[in-house]
């Protein structure tokens, strides 16, 4: 990433951890940049961070099947401070010539741990500590030089140390919430073992972005696809800061969107930002190019395309254009960039990374690619931006096609934006939009079921509701909504929306379950 060797970062090596970019938010929460790369990355690009140490973390192997992933040598040569996190402490433990071993009994959900012998990841910490674990393999011998610093009741060792060389290994996840003084191990790491400063502000994120974006654009012309939500907005309040008029934002309207959004989206940027805007109406394309489609996956390529091939063609009536920007944010990076993490699992493509057809005619800029939502509304304010649009509801780059299950046709997105509407307008007036709900949405179901409507017989649709609370998106839990609420939204969505006689909620968490339904 350019610009941010400067801030003497942490290199995260990904083993494959659910829990991967979390460590990545603890570390920046406080003030560090850290970065994630595949465990299997070349030592040139990660030490291009010039990273004041490595974290190794958590990940499904086993160290001694054969193919595991191992710690990097570059890593152990570096003579920099190392913290390897579940398997990062048995890869760590294994390349250096302990034993791993599989435990007895695996080891998963809350456990005490007791902290031994002294050393500085324990600074400020009591004796036992509530921790998370996650593991079915453990430590059995240690690699010469280690000490042993905390124990569990499954976990012989579950903290290991080389306080010398500056080595360290837990066994349980310091970076859940569920680890409550993980932080402060974290903490400890960055400040007492490596030394790191806390200069991973905002404003020097905006700084850099914008001489970097000016480096890679020079006297080019820069569109930006604008859909109104908080990443494309920020996007083009940072390219516009770096490149003025050099910038002009195209807005899409791919028929997809919420009730009402088309007309709210052109008049807050147009007129309120003074941004220059080119409005398309598209919905026809996409809607034919939709006809039939029912495969989620399907959907999200199809989108992802037209979305290029219609700024193309936009773009052409600009005349010369050499970019292409978009508020691509680090988890949709991560998500979807089965590539990028050979050891993790795919679980959809999101529209503005995976559905990018290979032979596209701009180069892109990505100005927030390395930020988690937090810290992009944490840029947006800083560019001041106002707090309607910093705190509108998150939207999918596909849309209402992937809250419409099964065929997406115009009557139908007609009943999913009303349905949706009313949810969104109950829950605003109960004040209960921003803080208790991250994230509040409709679905409108691929099933029919049987009602009675006044005296007959009714065969419609099923509106599910959706709301969750969450701080990352990442992993997030269903929104405890007030009883009468939900009736009321019920109530309002069977009486005013035509077509639909069911409504349900959704009270799935994430994990196992994502955000969206499709
Ligand atoms: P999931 O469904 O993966 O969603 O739990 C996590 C967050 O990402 C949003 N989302 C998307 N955003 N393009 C986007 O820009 C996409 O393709 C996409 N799919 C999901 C989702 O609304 C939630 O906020």
């Amino acid at each position: 990433m350019p610009g941010h060797a400067a801030h003497g970062g942490i290199a995260i090596l990904d083993f494959g951890s659910q829990y991967s970019q979390l460590i990545a938010r603890r570390i920046r929460e406080q003030g560090v940049y850290a970065a994630l790369y595949p465990s299997s990355a070349p030592a040139g690009e990660v030490d291009a961070l010039t990273p004041r140490g490595y974290i190794l973390s958590g990940g499904p192997a086993s160290v001694y099947e054969a193919g595991a992933p191992q710690v990097p040598g570059y890593v152990l040569q570096s003579g920099r401070p190392v913290l390897g996190i579940c398997y990062g402490m048995q890869t760590l433990t294994h390349r250096l010539g302990g034993k791993v071993a599989a435990a007895a009994a695996r080891e998963y959900g809350p456990a005490k741990v007791t902290l031994g012998a002294s050393a500085p990841l324990w600074d400020g910490l009591p004796a036992e500590i509530d921790v998370w674990m996650s593991h079915g393999d453990r430590i059995e011998a240690l690699p010469p030089g280690f000490a042993g610093l905390a124990h569990s009741g499954n976990s012989p060792y579950a903290a290991i140390g080389d306080v010398a060389r500056r080595r360290y290994g837990v066994q349980f996840h310091p970076e859940v919430m569920h680890t409550p003084r993980g932080v402060d191990i974290l903490r400890n790491f960055l400040f007492k073992v490596c030394t790191c400063e806390a200069t991973w502000t905002p404003a020097a994120f905006i700084e850099e972005s914008v001489e970097a974006v000016r480096a890679q654009v020079g006297g080019g012309r820069v569109v930006l696809g604008l859909s109104g939500g908080v990443d494309s907005a920020v996007a083009a309040a940072l390219v516009y800061k770096a490149v003025g008029d050099q910038l002009t934002c195209i807005f899409i309207d791919h028929g997809l969107l919420r009730l009402g959004e088309a007309a709210q989206v052109v008049e807050t940027f147009q007129q309120e930002q003074g941004l220059k805007l080119v409005a398309v109406n598209a919905a026809e394309e996409f809607l034919s190019a939709l006809e039939g489609v029912t495969d989620p996956e399907h959907k999200r390529q199809i989108i992802g395309e037209k979305f290029v091939r219609t700024f193309e063609a936009e773009a052409h009536r600009l005349g010369r254009v050499d970019f292409l920007a978009q508020g691509t944010i680090y988890p949709d990076v991560i998500e979807s960039a089965a590539r990028d993490r050979p050891d993790a699992h795919r679980i959809k493509s999101h529209h503005n990374v995976g559905g990018l057809p290979e032979d596209m005619d701009f180069a892109l800029v990505e100005p927030l690619r390395y930020l988690f939502k937090d810290e992009v509304r944490k840029v947006g304010a800083a560019l001041g931006l106002p707090d309607s649009i910093l705190w509108r509801q998150p939207f999918p780059g596909p849309g209402l096609a992937v809250r419409c299950l099964g065929e997406v046709t115009w009557e139908r997105l007609e009943r999913l934006r009303r349905a949706d509407a009313i949810f969104i307008d109950v829950l605003h007036r109960a004040g209960l939009l921003r803080d208790a709900t991250a994230q509040a949405f409709a679905a409108l179901l691929p099933v029919r079921s049987v009602g009675v409507m006044g005296d007959g017989r009714t065969y419609n649709e099923v509106v599910a509701l959706r709301a969750v609370t969450t701080t990352d998106f990442m992993t997030a839990d269903w929104a405890r909504l007030p009883a009468d609420l939900l009736a009321q939204v019920s109530n309002r969505i069977v009486n005013e929306v035509p077509g639909v006689n069911r409504v349900v909620y959704d009270i799935s968490s994430k994990p196992p379950a994502t955000i969206e339904w499709e």
